[in-house]
């Protein structure tokens, strides 16, 4: 170990940029509902953060628009996507584009909810701490679901998912038309 250590030197930005581009992260679409309008980005800096209480955080961008909505609104929504969402992805990380006109979602528990996601959280704003040119937003959970899809995960600036959940969710698709054959037998 004290060999990595005698190696270290400083990180400029570009190799720092470079070094978290190799860290798996989840893909989310964070989400609010300001003045009744639905608002959300994407965001890969999701992570859990408390048991008891549940919480997560979230760090946004000082100049994101949903930063700005957050901090109003004081409720988020998480939609942790799924594996064959990477073009929502693209869509709620497009400046200008219309996010949700282009989406299907529905209003949950007050906040935007987009359809076939991995999970769902609905947070209540704790704390906002500054951290560098991000906010970490500090969320605890009030409502949360988790289906059986595949999370779509971010690395190398390539969306994919975990190999061995892509095998177990093809193998539960396989049982399931089994066991629909074997019901049509039946009949
Ligand atoms: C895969 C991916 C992950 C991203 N993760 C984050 C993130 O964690 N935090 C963030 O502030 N922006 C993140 N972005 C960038 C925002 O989605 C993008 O800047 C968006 O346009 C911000 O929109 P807004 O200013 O309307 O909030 C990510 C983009 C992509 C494609």
């Amino acid at each position: 170990m004290q060999g990595v250590w005698e190696e270290h030197v400083p990180l400029n930005n570009l190799a720092f940029r470079d070094l978290m581009a190799g860290v798996c992260a989840p893909v989310t679409v964070v989400t609010t509902t300001r003045e009744e309008t639905p608002y959300g980005s994407t965001v890969s800096a999701f992570a859990s953060l408390s048991l008891d209480p549940p919480m997560i955080s979230v760090a946004l961008d000082r100049s994101s628009r949903l930063l700005a909505f957050i901090l109003q609104t004081k409720r988020f929504g998480v939609n942790v996507l799924a594996k064959s969402q990477q073009d929502m992805a693209r869509l709620f990380a497009t400046r200008g584009a219309d996010r949700f006109g282009q989406s299907t979602w529905a209003s949950e528990h007050g906040m935007p909810r987009l359809a076939g996601v991995a999970s769902w959280l609905v947070c209540d704003l704790a704390h906002a701490v500054e951290g560098g040119d991000h906010m970490l937003l500090l969320g605890v959970v009030t409502n949360a679901e988790k289906t059986a899809a595949a999370p779509l995960v971010y690395s190398e600036r390539i969306f994919g998912t975990h190999s061995v959940l892509l095998e177990r969710e093809t193998e539960r698709q396989r049982k399931a038309k089994r066991l629909t054959l074997l019901g049509g037998d039946m009949q």
